[in-house]
């Protein structure tokens, strides 16, 4: 067992305790996730809803994330002892009680004012590494503090016009205790999302998920005036340096000059990206579509992380997959298709929505419950043994004979 924080193991013992509460003693959330995501929609203001909900166009590819997770299916083993089991994994030097991490996710006080604060500590009690959002609500520094001195975190990136502001970034970064970096990679541009079009509404024209950038003093001594007294000098400027679609695979030396930390690139869907990026010397890859955000009819996740774990089977590169997890089992299924670890996306959101702190909690403890109960019933006692055997695509057991 690895040395982390928070719970240790058996988190299969939840649904004990849930059943033993009884129903005055219920969790903050529903187990249903969709269930969850239904009272959650219909409990923000409909700008948070947008915002949350939204994917690109017609939002196949949001779809296409959870139908590539239907497809497949696992097969229950029977008879093999997984009475003691061992969720544990370390990744890039990160321990971590079992292999789920929190996606960065910006902007989250616009579903709970404690936003990523509240998600923080949720996460540091069961043990859960976060990645903390550039355009998070509050400070990296203020969500560092949330989560408390040992609180495995990593920080996310968007790779700025301005390079000294991602060294800026990068070393608040390191001097806050953040283990890794996360160069998101696929969203220099924002893509077209109708729901937040519809309602011309985005938070960081509302003074939400800027913190990282206005409190920066690289940021702020680039303008005139400072974003206390000239907010709409300082939005401009936001919008201006947040992006930067110029940044190539070159690129990538600079950020290894910035840190000694290790960097992972988020948003790979080419199993070619993917070796561009081992040969470029990333320390790991985070296979996503951005939750089907940026590219509307772009491959699934869980799709494209088939292709490229067999395209890295020579590397041993980290390999992380988000986009459509939603429960234990999906991610029982993304590690069999050979990630090392999973991202949560919107459902940690959706508890941070109807519970604050404490709906993460509970959505973080269902996910690791169903997780160790299905890794169990699939006859698996460590995350090491999972493999492409504990699943068949579609319902077929052709494959099987
Ligand atoms: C995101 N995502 C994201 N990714 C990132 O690298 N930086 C960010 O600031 C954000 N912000 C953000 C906001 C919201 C509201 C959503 C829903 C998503 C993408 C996120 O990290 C992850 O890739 C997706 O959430 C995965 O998809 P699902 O599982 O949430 O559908």
């Amino acid at each position: 067992m690895h040395e982390t924080r928070g719970l240790h193991g058996n988190f299969g013992a939840y649904a004990r305790d849930i059943y033993l509460g009884g129903p005055e003693g219920k969790p903050p959330v529903p187990a249903d996730f969709a269930e969850l995501e239904r009272l959650a929609m219909a409990a923000m203001s409909p700008d948070a809803a947008g915002y949350v909900g939204a994917g690109a166009g017609a939002e196949d590819t949001t779809r296409a994330n959870r139908e590539a997770f239907d497809r497949r299916r696992l097969i229950p083993r029977m008879m093999r002892d997984v009475a003691s089991r061992d969720l544990s994994t370390t990744v890039l030097g990160t321990a971590m009680p079992a292999p789920l991490l929190l996606a960065p996710i910006g902007a989250q006080s616009i579903v709970d004012p404690a936003g990523e604060t509240a998600s923080a500590h949720a996460a540091a009690a069961v043990g859960v590494p976060i990645i903390a959002s550039s355009v998070a609500h509050f400070s990296l520094e203020r969500i560092a503090a949330a989560g408390g001195p040992g609180a495995p975190r990593w920080f996310q990136l968007y790779w700025p016009t301005d390079t000294e502001l991602a060294a800026s970034f990068v070393a608040r970064a390191e001097a806050a205790g953040y283990t890794a970096i996360v160069l998101t990679v696929d969203t220099f541009v924002h893509g077209w999302k109708p729901r937040d079009l519809e309602r011309a509404w985005l938070p960081f024209l509302n003074g939400i998920g800027v913190a990282n950038y206005f409190e920066d003093p690289v940021f702020r001594a680039g303008l005139a005036r400072s974003p206390e007294e000239d907010p709409a000098a300082a939005t401009d400027r936001f919008f201006a340096v947040q992006g930067n679609p110029s940044v190539t695979w070159e690129s990538l030396a600079e950020l290894r000059e910035m840190t000694s930390l290790p960097v992972l690139v988020k948003g790979i869907l080419h199993p070619d990206d993917a070796r561009e990026a081992a040969a470029r010397g990333v320390d790991g890859i985070i296979v996503s579509n951005h939750g089907g955000r940026q590219v509307d009819g772009a491959i699934a996740s869980l799709d494209a992380l088939e292709a490229i774990a067999a395209a890295l089977y020579d590397e041993p590169l980290p390999l992380l997959l988000d986009s459509g997890v939603r429960g234990g089992a999906d991610v029982l299924k993304a590690l069999a298709l050979g990630a090392d670890a999973v991202c949560l996306g919107r459902p940690y959101v959706w508890g941070l929505c109807l519970g604050g702190e404490g709906g993460v909690e509970a959505v973080l403890r269902m996910v690791l419950a169903e997780l160790d109960l299905t890794m169990a019933l699939c006859g698996f006692d460590a995350i090491d043994g999972v493999g492409p055997e504990a699943l068949v695509r579609g319902a077929s057991a052709e494959r099987l004979r």
